[in-house]
C-alpha cells in the first residue's frame, strides 16, 4: 500500500491527465490537505503518518524531527525551485530523496521581477494611492517623476536560470547588464563584476540567489549604502536574504530611490507590519510563479519527482544524489505499489 500526503490542493484540477489524477492513478492512497492555509507542523506530522512520499510546498518545514517520526518516507517532492524549507542533509542521512521544480517557473519569475522593477521605477503604487486619496491634481510637469529604464544598467546578483532570464529581458530595454556571483558564466548575457562594482554602477539591482546561511541577510545596511541614490532594488528570491529594517532605513534616508519585493519576512506579512510604511516600496505577495500555466507545470514536475522516486527511478530534479541507495541507482521495479511494498518489506514494515 503506497501512501502520499500532498500538502495543498494542486493546480490543474483533477481531470484526466492533471497532476492530481496522475498521482491518484499511480499511488494507492493520496491524501490532500484542502485548507488554504498550510498544515501546521503538528498536522503535517499527523497526516504524513505511514506515508511513503510527501508532496510539499515551500511553506512546510521538513526537518530531522519530522523525518525521524516518519521513517517510512522515501521522497519529499517540493513544489518550488527553492528548497530552504527542507533539511536536505537530514533527508540524505536518512535515505530520503528530495526533488524540486526548476526551469518551469523561470520565465514567470523573470516577468514578475520586471513587473516590480518597472512599477518601482515608474512609481505606480504611489500614483494609484494618489488617485484614491483625491490627490491627483492637474497635470504637472514635475509630479511623480520616476526613473528611466531604457539604456540604463541592470545588476543581477545570482546568475542562475532566473537571473539569466531577467538579463535577457533587459536586452529589449537596451540595458547594460552586470552580474555577480560565485564565478563567471560563459553563457550569461552580461559582464561579470565584483559585487562592489555592481552596486556602485547599477541603476537597478535584482536579487536571484537561493536562501542559504551565506546569503541570509546579505542585503544589509552596507549593501544599500553601496548602491547609487537613484537606484532601485528588487528581490524575487527569498525574503530573509534582505535585512528589511536596513531596506526601510535606506528608503527613508533616500539612500536608494525605490524597491520592489515579491518575497519578505514573514510571509504572509501582517497588515500592520512596519515594512508597509516604507516609502517608495512596491510589494507583491510572493507571486513570482503565480500563473496557472506555471503552477500546473510545477505540480506536474513535483508529481514526476515523487513517482520516479517511488518507482525506484532516479528523479530528474534530484537534489541529493547522496541519498540514493543501490536500489534506486539500479531500479528494476516500475510498479509503484510493488516498489513500495518491496521497500516496506526491506524496512520490516507490514
Ligand atoms: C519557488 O519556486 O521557489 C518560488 O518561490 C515559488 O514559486
Amino acid at each position: 500500500m503506497t501512501r502520499v500526503f500532498v500538502t495543498r490542493a494542486l493546480p490543474g484540477g483533477s481531470g484526466p491527465g492533471s497532476p492530481l489524477a496522475r498521482l491518484r492513478d499511480a499511488v494507492d492512497e493520496v491524501d490532500v490537505w484542502e485548507d488554504e492555509a498550510p498544515p501546521s507542523p503538528a498536522a503535517l506530522l499527523a497526516r504524513s503518518e505511514d506515508c511513503d512520499g510527501l508532496l510539499s510546498m515551500l511553506t512546510e518545514r521538513v526537518d530531522a524531527a519530522l523525518l525521524d517520526a516518519r521513517p517510512g518516507l522515501r521522497v519529499v517532492a517540493n513544489m518550488a525551485v527553492g528548497y530552504d524549507n527542507v533539511d536536505v542533509p537530514a533527508c540524505s542521512a536518512r535515505g530520503v530523496l528530495v526533488t524540486n521544480t526548476p526551469g518551469v517557473l523561470t520565465d514567470a519569475t523573470a516577468d514578475m521581477t520586471w513587473a516590480l522593477l518597472l512599477a518601482a521605477a515608474r512609481r505606480l503604487p504611489e500614483g494609484r494611492a494618489a488617485i484614491e486619496a483625491g490627490e491627483w491634481g492637474p497635470w504637472h510637469p514635475s509630479w511623480l517623476l520616476g526613473s528611466a529604464v531604457t539604456g540604463r544598467t541592470l545588476g543581477i546578483v545570482g546568475p542562475g536560470r532566473i537571473g539569466a532570464a531577467v538579463a535577457r529581458r533587459a536586452q529589449g530595454f537596451q540595458m547594460r547588464v552586470l552580474y555577480s556571483g560565485r564565478s563567471a558564466k560563459a553563457d550569461f548575457p552580461g559582464e561579470f563584476v565584483p559585487l562592489d562594482d555592481l552596486l556602485a554602477r547599477s541603476d537597478f539591482v535584482s536579487i536571484h540567489v537561493p536562501l542559504t546561511e551565506a546569503t541570509r541577510g546579505m542585503c544589509d545596511a552596507s549593501f544599500f549604502a553601496r548602491m547609487q541614490p537613484h537606484a532601485v532594488f528588487v528581490n524575487t528570491a527569498r525574503g530573509p536574504v534582505v535585512d528589511q529594517g536596513a531596506l526601510t532605513d535606506a528608503l527613508r534616508a533616500d539612500l536608494i530611490a525605490g524597491a520592489g519585493l515579491d518575497v519578505m519576512t514573514p510571509e504572509p506579512l501582517p497588515p500592520d507590519h512596519p515594512l508597509l510604511h516604507a516609502p517608495r516600496l512596491v510589494l507583491a505577495p510572493h507571486l513570482g510563479s503565480a500563473t496557472l500555466e506555471t503552477r500546473t507545470q510545477m505540480a506536474h514536475l513535483a508529481v514526476d519527482g515523487l513517482l520516479a522516486a517511488l518507482t525506484g527511478e532516479r528523479p530528474v530534479h534530484l537534489l541529493n544524489p547522496d541519498a540514493l541507495t543501490p536500489d534506486t541507482r539500479e531500479p528494476d521495479a516500475l510498479d509503484v505499489t510493488a516498489a513500495t511494498n518491496d521497500t516496506a518489506r526491506r524496512r520490516g514494515r507490514p
